[in-house]
């Protein structure tokens, strides 16, 4: 039964006790009180996100001729962030409350007269910088000042002429990036969506400036159908162009991937064109000349940058809550999560019907075989094969395999799939090649 919208508000809810009760995200230091607004990724969590962050570099990288990673460092040149607005721009208003002492983003208050919690006087709009600062070296002065990155794209931006000369690339062509990304946030919430320590995915993809409203248009809609590809009903998914005076001082145009999360539409992944504002910008302050030269034109040039920004924490927690699903009434609804066979955390669970006559030694050598085969399988012989079933569906296991009387007497096992519930018999020794063609597969459009 797919989930009910009067339910949304308990939806969060419940993901989030699901995710502890089953180990998919755990608050940050817990046995100490927790740390607001972090997170620990627990063992199917940390398989899920890894398949999050893996889907996307396949798109982005793996499956193209265009498009390049690195993995810059998360401490950079102080400069960097003056270069690239940073540290006079990347800020949010802000009010605390007299009273209760309560902090406030402006910009969300509809009245800032009262504090909306307790009524009280609030303070002056004063604007408050989202970096991170610490100290590079054993002296804590201003001379030794550096910056948590508030996003990966300024890794990927200074390598723009380092990438494009070792890869000996011609515009248009991106460069990828997945990693930390840490932000000061005055009001963190919902959950994983807004953190203070985050991992972003992001790429540049750089063009002659006369093709970015081509580049622009490809980006919007290719980023939109990657998360369709992997399971998000199309219906929880919309594009939002940003009205003019929303867009960075940077962008000429920025578009958000939206997700209808149980706590209303809020961004996936934004797209901007962001001009050719940053290589001009590093070139300025570097005193680097990061324009491309292009030697059969002989024209001299910095290319515009289009930029699909996404965040694997937001992504991951929107293919959790899309995956939720229910069988079942009452006492005996029980929770499924329809992850793409590519994102779920186990691909197979390998079930010996009962703890005796030879039967966990044949779903040994499966679930050895399957290892064998990088296919991330688990492996359970506790309780009724029923209660072992829903403790699949409920891990977003897409299929199951059974290994009971029949295996003694034929060396066949019984395949249950997950979301059509079909069962089958299939030689024990062919398990490897019939999972793995099966999410081969379900994997071919990427
Ligand atoms: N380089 C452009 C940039 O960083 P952004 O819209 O600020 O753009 C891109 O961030 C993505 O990073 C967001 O769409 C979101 O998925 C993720 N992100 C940003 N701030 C985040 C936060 N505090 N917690 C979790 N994810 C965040």
């Amino acid at each position: 039964m797919a989930q009910n919208q009067n339910n949304k508000s308990d939806l969060m809810g419940t993901i989030v006790s699901l995710a502890k009760r089953r180990g998919f995200v755990f608050q940050s230091s817990e046995i100490y009180g927790g740390l607001n607004s972090c997170w620990d990724y627990g063992p199917l969590g940390v398989e899920l996100k890894r398949n999050v962050k893996d889907a996307w570099w396949r798109a982005m990288v793996t499956n193209r001729r265009d498009i390049v990673g690195i993995d810059a460092s998360i401490l950079m040149h102080p400069r960097v962030w003056e270069a690239s607005g940073h540290l006079s721009g990347f800020s949010d208003p802000l009010v605390d409350c007299k009273k209760c002492k309560e902090r406030f983003r402006a910009d969300h208050l509809e009245n800032l007269d009262r504090c909306p919690k307790c009524g009280g006087e609030l303070t002056e709009v004063r604007r408050f910088n989202l970096m991170f600062k610490t100290f590079m070296g054993p002296v804590e002065d201003s001379s030794a000042t550096v910056y948590m990155r508030p996003e990966t794209a300024q890794g990927i931006l200074v390598n723009f002429l380092n990438v494009q000369q070792a890869a000996r690339l011609k515009p248009p062509f991106g460069i990828a990036q997945i990693g930390k990304s840490f932000r000061n946030e005055i009001t963190p919430g919902n959950f994983t969506y807004r953190t203070r320590e985050f991992e972003q995915m992001e790429m540049e993809f750089f063009t002659p400036p006369d093709q970015d409203s081509k580049w622009y248009e490809y980006w919007r809609e290719a980023r939109l159908q990657w998360y369709k590809d992997y399971g998000i009903k199309p219906e929880h998914l919309r594009l939002r162009d940003h009205e003019k005076d929303e867009l960075a001082h940077y962008a000429k145009a920025c578009v958000d991937v939206e997700y209808l999360f149980p706590f209303g539409w809020s961004e996936l992944e934004g797209i901007a064109n962001r001009t050719d504002y940053d290589l001009k910008q590093h070139s300025q302050f570097s005193g680097k000349d990061l324009a491309f030269f292009d030697d059969e034109t002989k024209s001299h040039y910095f290319p515009y940058v289009i930029e699909p920004a996404a965040g694997a924490d937001r992504a991951t927690l929107a293919f959790l809550v899309d995956a939720y699903d229910t069988e079942g009434e009452g006492k005996d609804e029980r929770v499924v999560l329809r992850f793409h066979p590519a994102l779920a955390p186990v691909k197979v669970a390998v079930l010996p019907l009962v703890k005796r006559d030879g039967m966990p030694e044949i779903g040994e050598k499966i679930y050895r075989d399957l290892l064998d085969h990088s296919i991330k399988s688990f492996y359970d012989h506790a309780s009724s094969i029923g209660r072992r079933y829903a403790r699949q569906d409920e891990a977003g296991t897409p299929f199951c395999l059974t290994v009971d009387s029949q295996t003694l007497e034929d060396q066949t096992v019984t395949l249950r799939e997950r979301d059509s519930r079909e069962q089958y018999r299939v030689a024990s020794g062919q398990i490897v090649e019939v999972v793995g063609k099966k999410l081969r597969e379900a994997m071919k459009f990427r």
